[in-house]
């Protein structure tokens, strides 16, 4: 693996991504163990990206179990369905919120979460987990974010 992180200074955040994604890649290339990649992984985001909340919930025992994230202390448990999170799960899809106030049944981890990106990855076809990235500022991600964090996903596809 990759021992050290190459950070990109632009302020255009999609130059930022196009720096980390490939490092991410090489981050977890030769480890087979998944916590110690997630652990990386987000480490890796939180450190190019500056992003106030991210990580990882886990499909375990039909809810979702919170795996290794960067940021303050979250909810460990979401049930299928509920939140962003468990919307993204049953619905198999990224969801974007540009403000978490207007999201029926979002689940406020920490007060100061405004707006959020989830992210499923999938196994056989099956979401086996969901990155979760939250911001303290309203309206914070795009398309940009969207692209570079599903190609992000697509690596943790090698690994789960
Ligand atoms: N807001 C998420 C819950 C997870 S925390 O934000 C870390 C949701 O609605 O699913």
């Amino acid at each position: 693996m990759a021992e050290n992180l190459v950070l990109s200074v632009s302020t255009e955040k999609k130059d930022r991504y196009e720096v980390l994604v490939p490092q991410i890649a090489a981050l977890v290339e030769g480890e087979k163990d998944v916590i110690a990649n997630l652990s990386n992984v987000v480490a890796a985001l939180r450190q190019t990206m500056g992003f106030f909340w991210v990580g990882f919930y886990l499909v375990k025992d039909n809810q979702l179990v919170l795996g290794p994230f960067q940021g303050p202390i979250a909810c460990t448990r979401i049930n299928f369905g509920k939140g962003v999170c468990g919307t993204s799960w049953k619905e198999k899809r990224t969801i974007l919120v540009p403000d978490v106030e207007e999201f029926p049944g979002h689940i406020a981890c920490s007060s100061d979460s405004k707006s959020e990106v989830v992210l499923p990855a999938f196994k056989d076809e099956e979401v086996t987990l969901v990155l979760d990235v939250d911001s303290d500022k309203l309206n914070d991600f795009d398309e940009v974010d969207v692209v570079y964090l599903e190609k992000v996903m697509r690596i943790v596809e090698g690994f789960i």
